[in-house]
């Protein structure tokens, strides 16, 4: 899968931060947190493996006073294995911790608590029964997502969701391993799937999926499929043109636009008509560099 979107410019809105996180689970990431959150729910934020922080950016914003956001991610560092290492170099040598952090503070004023390091240390350092919401998207192996799975079942508080990225992409089987034997051996409920990922939990599922199924029959954007297997209502949801939520620019975002279109050479058969001549002024103060601007203002009054 290739990373969307991306730029070495500091980014001035999500689209802009480049990394893997669908329109889909942008939706659902909002309506999980919030129902937490509106359920009266407090609990921290966990998230392995945040790449250059698109989605620890969305899930940020959802931190509330007393929270807590630990995140997780090798970044530059060595991998435990050589597995590891070589997913590593091949999908994200761009990235670096200074990439994510700084993509971060343009959103957010306050870093979250970064582990730097494999995601094996997060058991040692995240409270068992702590976290409200675990994101796992880190390595793809077996071994390690079996191990992040393990670490987010003793994270989660009572009303917790865990979602496990790439539980069945076409190049993660040992993210699909890992998934559906927690799902038959070791007790984990799915609540539905995206397209790309899991939202579990190791409590009873009903209550939650049937909001989940409300809230999707609602809409006209959202496909919905639901069957059963092996005792699991699953639930599938697949994005019909769903628009993104709306997210706040970061603090870049009225910075000077880097290349200026050039002006237009004024065409003489067809005269402006006041209003579009006065609506594209507006458009070129806003858009143009000052000394642009003030160079076609000084043009103008010497034509007249
Ligand atoms: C698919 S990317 C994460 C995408 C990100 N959540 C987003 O929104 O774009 C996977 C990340 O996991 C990290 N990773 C890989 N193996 C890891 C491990 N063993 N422990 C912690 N992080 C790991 C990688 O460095 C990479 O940043």
């Amino acid at each position: 899968m290739t990373a969307t979107s991306g730029s070495i410019r500091p980014p001035r809105t999500l689209d802009d931060v480049k990394g893997w996180f669908p329109v889909l689970d942008q939706v659902l990431f909002d309506w999980f947190l919030d129902r937490q959150e509106s359920s009266g729910l407090r609990g921290d934020l966990l998230e392995v493996g945040v790449y250059m922080g698109k989605s620890a950016i969305f899930s940020g914003r959802h931190l509330r006073e007393g929270e807590r956001y630990t995140v997780c991610d090798l970044f530059e560092g060595d991998a435990p294995d050589d597995a590891n290492r070589a997913e590593s170099v091949k999908s994200y040598s761009a990235l670096t911790r200074r990439v994510f952090e700084e993509n971060y503070l343009a959103f957010h004023d306050e870093l979250p608590r970064v582990l730097h390091g494999p995601s094996s240390v997060v058991p040692s350092e995240v409270e068992p029964d702590s976290c409200r919401f675990v994101h796992v998207d880190g390595s793809h192996l077996y071994e390690h997502v079996e191990a992040d799975i393990t670490a987010a079942r003793d994270a989660l508080l009572p009303g917790g969701v865990v979602v496990l990225d790439d539980f069945r992409s076409e190049h993660t089987p040992g993210v699909s391993i890992a998934v559906w034997e927690a799902v038959l051996n070791r007790g984990l409920r799915p609540i539905c799937l995206s397209t790309q990922k899991l939202y579990g939990t190791w409590e009873d599922p009903g209550p939650v999926q049937e909001e989940l199924l409300a809230m999707v029959r609602a809409r006209t954007d959202c496909h919905l499929s639901v069957q059963e297997a092996a005792g699991h209502r699953i639930v599938r949801l697949k994005s019909n043109g769903m628009k993104a939520p709306s997210f706040p620019p970061s603090r870049h975002h009225l910075a000077e636009p880097e290349a200026a279109p050039a002006p237009a050479e004024p065409r003489a058969a067809t005269p402006a008509s006041p209003v579009r001549g006065r609506y594209a002024r507006r458009i070129a103060k806003d858009l143009l560099p000052p000394v642009v601007t003030r160079a076609l203002r000084n043009a103008r009054g010497t034509a007249r």
